[in-house]
């Protein structure tokens, strides 16, 4: 009896270990995969212009303070502005829209006024519809180009890496409206 289970003990024990392993498989956190499991090619490069507007005057505001500089600066250092801005083809307001930047510009400097921006460029032009990318950076606005980097990205900018341009084309100083021009240079698949 002794001698026809024993074959049957061994096959358990080799398979055993398969087991666990099968086992912890299932639970597996993470594990390296082929780019082509997400329909990933070659990575490209690609330019977009637009106008950014700024719009804080009137009675439909883009953009609007929701936090005020806690003390008495030039710089008003510590403020915060919440925009959804149109960004459109050309610098006319009335030209085409091609999206919407949304996020925050704050003050983060004392001795010049160097915004801190993070926000997320929405597009709705053709195939780039619905897809975004996400802008993090300095940006010393009355410097004549203020350069920040593009972080990410969603949608056909999946994996986005890259920077902007950011050039004022256009200042109120009574309003502060303001349209910028920029230009993203953005690597992506
Ligand atoms: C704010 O600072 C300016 C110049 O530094 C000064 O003239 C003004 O009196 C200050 N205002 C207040 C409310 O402290
Ligand atoms: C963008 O996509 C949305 C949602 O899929 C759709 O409703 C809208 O019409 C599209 N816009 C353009 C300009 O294609």
């Amino acid at each position: 009896m002794a001698s026809k289970s024993l074959p049957v003990f061994l096959l358990f024990l080799s398979i055993s270990p398969l087991l666990i392993f099968v086992t912890a498989d299932e639970h597996e956190f993470g594990r390296p995969i082929d780019r082509k499991a997400l329909g990933l090619k070659k990575q490209k490069l690609s330019h977009f212009r637009f106008y950014w507007h700024d719009i804080l005057s009137g009675r439909n505001p883009t953009s609007v303070p929701v936090v005020q500089s806690p003390m008495n600066s030039t710089t008003f250092f510590g403020s915060v502005n919440m925009l959804d801005n149109p960004i459109t083809l050309g610098p006319e307001l009335s030209s085409k829209l091609v999206g919407r930047a949304q996020g925050f510009y704050s003050s983060a400097c004392q001795s010049e006024v160097v915004l801190l921006m993070a926000m997320n460029f929405e597009f709705i032009e053709g195939k780039y519809n619905g897809s975004t990318i996400t802008v993090l950076g300095r940006n010393p606005v009355f410097h004549k180009v203020r350069e920040m980097p593009v972080i990410g990205g969603s949608g056909l900018f999946r994996f986005a890496r890259g920077y902007v341009e950011a050039r004022t084309h256009w200042f109120s100083a009574t309003t502060g409206d303001a349209t910028v021009e920029y230009n993203v240079y953005v690597w992506h698949y």
